[in-house]
């Protein structure tokens, strides 16, 4: 069983997939963990089968839902938070439904923004705590077909990289974790089944291994956390393309 720095953790997007694991590994080391997301039934059943976890029914998509978490997390007691909630929307920009696009941002960038300035308001002056944001690989260059996605992840692993250099002078850890591919029900709710025929099985990483690398990535103090040796060397490969040329490339791995 792992064991881990922290003594209470909050993780957002637990009713599935990265969060769920996430929090259940971190339960099962003996962390009590607030867990949030919309559906209260799957809350409830990680609360069942993990002691120590606190289910916390919110819509991050609404200013109420933002402003219960938030004030959860201003509370102090909580040692680590973890922004994971997100979800993407694949097809072409202009035949989206621009609601719903509105949506992701308002979970992906503000929610998170929120939520990430309610920890640090609290971590900074106790000199202790650790933030750990879900980004992807998907921010590191755009991609046509999930345009707003990956927009939206860009703009979270350069909000990271910079709290991380605000924080860590004063012994807060913040990461930003980068994962590539992994089978969730992102696919089914970011419009994405196709994925699954799509990529071959040495692409995908499995929600473990992405929940592990984090945790670890955030004690260690990481700026970014990226799982899995494929994106790692995709991640050093795309550092020294020339934009125009990882856009054209993106383009070309979306259209499958
Ligand atoms: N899977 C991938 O390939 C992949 C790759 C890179 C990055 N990521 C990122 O990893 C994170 C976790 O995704 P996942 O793959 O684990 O997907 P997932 O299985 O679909 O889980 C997404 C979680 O976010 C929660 N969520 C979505 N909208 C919400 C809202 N309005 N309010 C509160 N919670 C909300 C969902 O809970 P409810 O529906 O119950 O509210 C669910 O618990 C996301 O930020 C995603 O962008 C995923």
């Amino acid at each position: 069983m792992a064991e881990y720095p922290f003594r209470s953790a909050l993780v957002t997007g637990a009713s599935s997939g990265i969060g769920e694991i996430m929090a259940g590994r971190l339960a099962d080391a003996g962390v009590a963990t607030t867990v949030v997301a919309r559906r209260s039934e799957r809350l409830d059943a990680l609360a069942d089968r993990h002691t120590g976890v606190e289910p916390l029914v919110a819509d991050l998509a609404t200013e109420a839902g933002q402003s219960v978490v938030a004030a959860r997390i201003a509370n102090g007691d909580v040692d680590l938070v973890v922004n994971n909630a997100g979800f993407g929307t694949n097809g072409d920009f202009h035949t989206l439904d621009p609601d719903r696009l509105a949506d992701e941002i308002e979970v992906n960038v503000a929610a998170l923004t929120r939520l990430s300035h309610a920890a640090l308001a609290v971590m900074v002056p106790r000199g202790s705590g650790w933030l750990l944001n879900v980004s992807s690989v998907a921010g590191f260059q755009p991609a046509p077909q999930l345009a707003v996605y990956a927009a939206t992840k860009a703009y979270v692993t350069s909000l990271t990289e910079s709290l991380h250099e605000e924080a860590a002078p004063h012994g807060v850890h913040v990461t930003a974790l980068c994962p590539g591919l992994t089978k969730t029900e992102f696919q089914r709710v970011s419009n994405a089944d196709r994925y699954a025929d799509q990529f071959p099985s040495f692409v995908w990483t499995s929600p473990d291994e992405v929940a592990r690398c984090g945790l670890e990535c955030v004690v260690a103090n990481r700026t970014l956390a990226v799982p899995g040796t494929q994106y790692k060397l995709m991640v050093a490969a795309t550092n020294i393309t020339p934009r125009w040329l990882r856009r054209r490339a993106s383009a070309i791995v979306q259209r499958g």
